[in-house]
């Protein structure tokens, strides 16, 4: 009995393994760095890579930027990459070497690097709104031996504002209030107290 049960186990773990195995050489979401995890957990002992996001910072609303995910140096034989962006109403579209994978972009398979860099090309749809959103690229630097070891992850963020950007809120004036304690409509008064003090001191000067 207990050997079904270790046999059940080892299958188990086994499944669990070969399904994440498979899920990260030909992509893996949730790992651009937006839900604050990225490639790193797994992939560990190479050097760090250098990433950025390219393209242009501002968008009209509902227009298509082209946008590329640049990676340099670490293992720099293979890479991946995995990017997301924080606005709902915004779309990612794939390019040479992605596909899109739920609401991301992640590679197909890993990519060569050539002359030292490993580029990914991807479209941006920006939201019908005016938003100030964030593109997040993650990207991995890999040693082409088909495991996690030996590699080494990195992450960005580009902002890009749409139309106008999101709206700044303006706080509203702080509501007079009989409540006194330390909120920040306690400052009101004193603000008022030290205006009426300089107008005192003017009128003084020119008496
Ligand atoms: C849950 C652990 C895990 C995470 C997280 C993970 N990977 Fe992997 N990755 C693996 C394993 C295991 C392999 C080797 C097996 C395979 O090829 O799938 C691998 C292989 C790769 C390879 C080929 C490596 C080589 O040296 O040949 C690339 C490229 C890659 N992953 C990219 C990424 C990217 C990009 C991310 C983040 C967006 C990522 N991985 C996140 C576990 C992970």
């Amino acid at each position: 009995m207990r050997h079904l049960f270790r046999i059940a186990g080892v299958f188990a773990v086994s499944t669990l393994w070969s399904t994440s195995a498979f899920a990260t050489s030909t992509g893996i979401t949730g790992q651009s760095g937006k839900d604050g995890v990225m490639c790193s957990t797994c992939h560990k002992g190479g050097e760090v890579p250098t990433v950025v996001l390219e393209g242009p910072a501002t968008l009209e609303p509902g227009a298509t930027g082209q946008y590329t995910f640049i990676m340099r140096g670490g293992a720099a034989k293979t890479g991946g990459v995995d990017i997301a962006v924080d606005a709902a109403g915004a779309n990612l579209v794939a390019g040479t070497g992605t596909k899109k994978l739920g609401a991301e972009l992640v590679h197909t398979a890993p990519q060569d690097f050539t002359a030292g860099e490993l580029r990914f090309n991807f479209s941006l749809v920006a939201p019908s709104t005016d938003v100030t959103l964030k593109l997040f690229g993650a990207g991995n630097s890999s040693n082409a031996d088909k495991s996690s070891d030996g590699d080494r992850a990195a992450a960005t963020t580009l902002s890009v504002k749409v139309g106008n950007g999101t709206p700044v809120v303006v706080d509203p004036l702080p509501a007079e209030s009989d409540s006194g304690g330390c909120s920040a409509a306690g400052t009101a008064p004193v603000w008022g107290l030290a205006l009426a003090g300089l107008a005192m001191l003017r009128r003084r000067r020119q008496n």
